[in-house]
């Protein structure tokens, strides 16, 4: 938390103007907050095409009227709303399939998907799949998306016009938005026969958060670790040049004054965003700039630096635990799609 303080000093910048030049960006949960701004950065840096991802279609024209009203160009962009629940795995995979449709169309193209939704609760919540909701929004659904979009990001890398496009700009990219915040969780579900299960039982919540008030939140970002580890690892490198077909990455926006402490948060958290947090429209140039790099697959980037996730990740305790809970979340989500894609 100290190094918050510091955040001042380290200003995000957003990359070089024409990073996202006429490619179509997937931002999901970005009505508001830090999802929303990346919206405006990525068009303002060339973007022609944006999907969003919202729970709440009206929140989310609204949030494109703003984004739209506030640049120069507008009518030169095309910015859809579409329907994103991701407390609910019928919804992420309704939304996935209208991305499979959308890329079918002649001179459509999903160039970057940023998976940016996600919610923070001190209570004890469950959603429509009877998961604890952060488990499941942060968690599990975001781990279902990027596996589902992965596959079309691979292929697009693979067409023509992708290959014409990377000659110019990069390639495909799926970026995940993290937290440092990761490296706060304790897991004391760890040694539990199911991992996945024992996160979902409420007394063994109940015993965590008393812990660490903060406890669930940081194990549903060290979900987003995990995701992004697991999926750079599937990724196809082309067999004649050995390049990468897509990057997956994941980055912290910093602490940020966004609505993601609107069901409350401990005293010492809303102190500091009053004191010290960075505007959404500063943190997230860094979820920006992460998602133009090349040089961050599997990795973690703070203060756009690439950066140790800590202990908790890269211990070889912290990868055992990963590769447990990495093989129970892929069973549950091979009972949502059975046709799910694990290998390239
Ligand atoms: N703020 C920070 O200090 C900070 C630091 C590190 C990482 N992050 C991460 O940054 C991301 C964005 O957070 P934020 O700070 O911008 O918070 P925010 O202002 O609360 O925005 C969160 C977004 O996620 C959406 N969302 C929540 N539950 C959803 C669901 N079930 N289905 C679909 N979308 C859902 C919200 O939609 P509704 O408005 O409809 O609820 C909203 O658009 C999160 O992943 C968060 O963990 C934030």
């Amino acid at each position: 938390m100290l190094k918050v303080l510091f955040q001042p000093l380290n200003p995000p910048r957003l990359p070089p103007a024409d990073s996202f030049l006429n490619q179509t960006v997937l931002v999901t949960g970005s009505n508001t907050g830090l999802g929303r701004e990346t919206v405006r950065h990525v068009l303002s840096l060339g973007a022609s095409n944006i999907i969003m991802g919202v729970r709440s279609v009206s929140k989310g024209e609204k949030a494109r009227d703003d984004v739209l009203s506030s640049l120069s160009n507008a009518s030169e962009k095309t910015v859809e709303v579409w329907e994103l629940d991701m407390s609910n795995f019928q919804s992420v995979m309704a939304f996935a399939q209208r991305v499979k449709e959308y890329v079918k169309d002649k001179g459509r193209r999903l160039d970057i998907a940023i998976m940016n939704a996600g919610l923070a609760k001190l209570g004890w919540n469950v959603s429509a799949d009877n998961w604890e909701m952060q488990i499941q929004v942060n968690g599990l659904s975001t781990a279902l998306l990027s596996l589902e979009l992965l596959p079309i990001l691979v292929q697009q890398s693979s067409s023509k016009m992708g290959k014409k496009l990377q000659g110019k700009q990069s390639k495909p990219r799926l970026m995940i938005v993290a937290s440092d915040s990761h490296q706060a969780a304790l897991v004391p579900q760890r040694t539990a026969p199911n991992i996945l299960a024992a996160l979902n039982d409420k007394t063994q919540w109940e015993q965590a958060q008393a812990k660490n008030p903060i406890e669930r939140y940081a194990v549903s970002k060290l979900f987003s670790q995990w995701i992004n580890i697991e999926l750079s690892k599937l990724v196809p490198v082309d067999p004649v040049t050995g390049e990468l077909s897509v990057v997956v990455t994941s980055a912290t926006p910093g602490f940020c004054a966004s609505e993601l402490m609107r069901d409350g948060a401990p005293w010492i958290f809303r102190l500091m965003a009053a004191l010290f947090a960075r505007k959404p429209e500063v943190g997230s140039k860094a979820i920006v700039d992460a998602a133009a790099r090349d040089d961050g697959h599997g990795k973690w980037f703070e203060n756009q630096k690439l950066t140790e996730p800590g202990n908790i990740v890269s211990s070889s305790e912290g990868k055992a635990l990963r590769e447990k809970a990495w093989k129970e979340i892929i069973e549950i989500l091979k009972q949502v799609d059975p046709e799910l894609k694990l290998s390239y």
